[in-house]
Formats: structure tokens, C-alpha cells, sequence
């Protein structure tokens, strides 16, 4: 029993204290600058984005109008997610988040597995929002009668040599966040503000002619997620595409120690920017898919847009294109602030190479790595199909999402003294349903996304064993304290 469990510790490695934020330098601590009303923006920020104004298509194309229940489902299960990453960043307030939590709960190599995961939520799913934000620029362009070097404009699977203005988006917005972190959350709340105000206008001219007509059949393809004309659907194929709309508010918890006070303003900013975010996108589905049917929903890159104009609307249609175009990069500015916060708190575990966990004295952000995560977003979006890169953004959320519902119950078992600032009402239902949620939608998922993933996880362990595991600060100081 005791060998097993020796053997255990060995390959889980070590657990970072509880408090591990208070025991490093003034050069490796992040400013606390951040109150409520920033943390719900960055959460908005984060939330809303090209999951409802592109991905809403391609949702009714795998399930017909139950996109509306894939939207349901997709977001009870971030519900649940969500309570759990509020407890657990009020008790465990340091930046990383999933990671962190992980890192403490269930030691350091499940920790670097979901750190490396996360890489694909934040970076990856920044990459799929900057080619979804370049398609719609594009098209307005054209519109106007602009027309640019084709092969600019995608990547090399649809014809082309790179997509020029994913790059570019992506790389404007680290140079923004390298400026300082409170301009770009202060930017961020009216970028947050233009997004909402196109989505209500939506809702606006297209409830009123909803038609019940168009809700049937209601679940062409089934429920289960199965493989019909050579693509993944039914509701729960939605879901697991759709899913994609709903994450980012475990942005708001990554910032946890700029928080000024990580109790009260954690709580607001993760609830209230979920639950938002979950009600627009409920109203908007319904009005989308009870304005027109769905099989024309399908077809369009911007669902929206489309919508509008089939209901004789061209000016708010451009309206909500505009709104597109000038709001999605709020949501590339909140996951590359928690990428960047992520990939510092991993460098300054020594996991990561040590260079990237400096803050610099005169913005108070790790500036040098927020330059390597936009270059790395960059090149992602420069290269990839949205799609590929929305559902492999998926595959490493869940993941995360798995192990903040199992930390969640550990701890409350393991360390029920522990002050808790937000106790999530029934943990352990809360935490089973977030688990098997997730699991249900990772399964749901494309079989070659899955590979794509085991493929992604396997580099990830070759680094930490190669790299990381044998320059952890924590194994380090534990070996010291040992040795004395
Ligand atoms: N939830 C974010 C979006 O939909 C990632 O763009």
C-alpha cells in the first residue's frame, strides 16, 4: 500500500501550497488594479463573441433548430464549470487558474497537462476568433468595394498563403495588452458595450417574427452525436461546437491577483458575466432560428448578418457586421491577457523557461511573454480553418473544465477548514455534473479533434519530462528544505 502510494506521489510530483502567491518577489507579483466592474467586462469581454455571431450557423447546421438546446446544454455545463472556478479562485486567489487549481489539488504533472490544455483554450480559440473577425472584415471590404490580394486573406487550406488580417489582429492586440493591463480592460468595456448593443438590436428585429413554422422539425439529426454526410451532428455535435461560445469567463479567474479584493469581485465577475452572456445567447437563437430556417442558417459564414437581411433589414445587417468587426478583438484581448498570465505563472513555477515570468516595473505586465503569446496566436490564426481551431480550443477547455469539478471536490474533502469567500452550492452535485458534462461533450466531438488532442497532450508531457520537471521551483525548494 505504502509502495503504490509512494509510487503515486512520485508520478503525480509535488503540490503547490495553498498560498503559494505570497511567497515570490516584487519583480514576479502582478499589480492589483482590477475591480468588479472590470472582471464582468472581461468576462463579457471574453464570453461573447464569434461562438454567437459565427458559430451559430454552423450550430444549426449539425443539429436544426435544437441549436437552441445545444445552446441549453452548453451552457448548463459552464453554469456548473463556473461555480466551481468561483469557489476555487476566491479560496485559491493567484493567477493561472485551471492550472493552479490543478497544480495544488492534484499535483504538478496533471497541473502541466492542464496548463498545456489551456494553451489550446486561450491561445488556439484567440486564433479562431481572429480568423472569424477577418472573414467579417473581409466581406465589409468587399462590400465597399475594396478588394485585396486573395491569397492574403486565407490560409494555405483554402487556396491562399497566409490570412494577413488574422496575423494582424492578433498582433495589434499583445502589443495593446504589452501597453498595461488597466488601458486595455478600460478599452475593453466599450468594445463590450458596441457588442451588446448590436446583439439586442438582433433580438429586437427578430422576435417579432418568430414563426413556429420554422422550429420543425425541431431535431432533424437526432440527439447523440453521430456521423451523417460525412459530418459530425446531432444536438449534442452542436453542443460540443456551440460550447464554444460560452467559455472565457475562467479569464476573469486567471486575474485573480489583480484583483483588489478577489473575495467580492471574483464572485460578480465570473457569475454575472455568465450568466449574461447565457440569456443573450438563448434570445438570440430563438430569434434566429424562429426568423428564417434553419437549412439558410446554415449555409452563411455570418448567421447573423444574414438574418437581417433576409428580414429586409440591410442597415442594422451592417450594423451588426460593424459591431463584429470592431468589438471581436475584445474577446482576443481577454484570452490573450489569460494566456499571457498563464504561461507567467508556469515560468515562474520553473516549468517554463524563467525569462517569462518578469513583469515589467513600468506597465506592471509580463510584457515579454505576452509578445511570444501573440506571436504564437499569430501564427495559428495565419494558418488554420476556424473550425479546426474552434474545436481543438474545445477539447483543451473541457479538459480544464474536468479538472476544476474534481479540485472543487477534493478540496471540500480533503480541506473543509479552508476559508472559502464563495461556497458553491451543492459542490459535489455541482462538481459531478460539470465533470460528466464535460466528458459528454469531449466525446461528442470529432474523432480526428480528439486525436489532435492526445497528439497535442503527448507533446506537452515530452516537454514537462524533458524541460520542466527538472527545473520545478517547488521540487527544488523541497529538495533544499529536505537536505537542511
Ligand atoms: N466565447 C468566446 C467566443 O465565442 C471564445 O468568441
Amino acid at each position: 500500500m505504502l509502495v503504490a502510494h509512494n509510487a503515486w506521489a512520485r508520478v503525480r510530483g509535488p503540490r503547490k501550497p495553498l498560498d503559494s502567491a505570497d511567497h515570490v518577489g516584487a519583480e514576479q507579483t502582478l499589480r492589483k488594479t482590477l475591480s468588479w466592474p472590470h472582471l464582468v467586462a472581461l468576462g463579457v469581454g471574453a464570453i461573447v463573441g464569434t461562438g454567437i455571431y459565427t458559430l451559430t450557423g454552423v450550430g444549426a447546421d449539425r443539429a436544426g433548430p435544437a441549436v437552441i438546446l445545444a445552446f441549453a446544454i452548453a451552457g448548463a455545463v459552464c453554469a456548473c464549470a463556473a461555480l466551481a472556478y468561483a469557489e476555487l479562485a476566491t479560496m485559491i486567489p493567484t493567477s493561472g487558474s485551471a492550472y493552479t487549481y490543478t497544480y495544488t489539488v492534484l499535483g504538478e504533472t496533471i497541473g502541466w497537462v492542464v496548463g498545456w490544455s489551456l494553451i489550446l483554450e486561450y491561445s488556439v480559440a484567440c486564433s479562431a476568433v481572429a480568423v472569424g473577425w477577418s472573414a467579417y472584415l473581409v466581406g465589409w471590404l468587399q462590400s465597399a468595394g475594396i478588394v485585396l490580394p486573395p491569397e492574403l486573406l486565407v490560409g494555405p487550406h483554402a487556396g491562399g498563403i497566409v490570412n494577413l488580417p488574422a496575423v494582424l489582429v492578433a498582433l495589434a492586440i499583445a502589443g495593446m495588452l504589452m501597453a498595461g493591463t488597466r488601458e486595455s480592460a478600460t478599452f475593453n468595456i466599450i468594445l463590450v458595450f458596441i457588442k451588446l448593443a448590436a446583439l439586442a438590436v438582433f433580438v429586437a428585429l427578430t422576435l417579432p417574427t418568430f414563426n413556429a413554422d420554422n422550429l420543425s422539425p425541431f431535431m432533424p439529426y437526432g440527439f447523440g452525436s453521430t456521423v451523417q454526410g460525412g459530418e459530425t451532428r446531432g444536438v449534442m455535435a452542436a453542443a460540443a461546437i456551440v460550447f464554444f461560445a460560452f467559455y472565457g469567463f475562467d479569464a476573469v479567474a486567471t486575474s485573480a491577483e489583480e484583483a483588489k479584493n478577489p473575495g467580492r469581485d471574483l464572485k460578480i465577475g465570473i457569475i454575472g458575466s455568465m450568466l449574461t452572456a447565457t440569456s443573450i445567447y438563448m434570445l438570440v437563437a430563438v430569434g434566429a432560428v424562429g426568423a428564417v430556417s434553419y437549412t439558410l442558417l446554415a449555409g452563411s459564414a455570418e448567421p447573423l448578418a444574414f438574418v437581417l437581411r433576409s428580414l429586409d433589414h440591410p442597415f442594422a445587417a451592417t450594423a451588426v457586421a460593424m459591431a463584429a468587426i470592431i468589438a471581436l478583438p475584445s474577446v482576443i484581448l481577454v484570452m490573450m491577457y489569460g494566456q499571457s498570465r498563464i504561461f507567467f505563472v508556469m515560468a515562474r513555477d520553473g516549468l517554463l523557461p524563467r525569462w517569462a515570468s518578469k513583469v515589467s516595473p513600468r506597465t506592471g505586465s509580463p510584457v515579454l511573454i505576452t509578445g511570444v503569446t501573440g506571436l504564437f496566436v499569430a501564427a495559428f490564426a495565419g494558418f488554420f480553418t476556424i473550425g479546426d481551431l474552434a474545436e481543438l480550443a474545445n477539447a483543451g477547455t473541457l479538459l480544464a473544465f474536468i479538472a476544476v469539478g474534481a479540485c472543487l471536490m477534493i478540496l471540500r474533502r480533503t480541506r473543509p477548514d479552508l476559508p472559502r469567500v464563495f461556497r458553491c452550492p451543492q459542490p459535489y452535485v455541482v462538481g459531478t455534473l460539470a465533470i460528466l458534462g464535460c466528458a459528454y461533450l469531449m466525446l461528442s466531438l470529432p474523432e480526428l479533434t480528439l486525436m489532435r488532442f492526445v497528439i497535442w497532450n503527448l507533446i506537452g508531457l515530452a516537454v514537462y519530462l524533458l524541460y520542466g520537471r527538472a527545473r520545478s521551483i517547488l521540487t527544488r525548494d523541497m529538495l533544499a528544505e529536505e537536505r537542511s
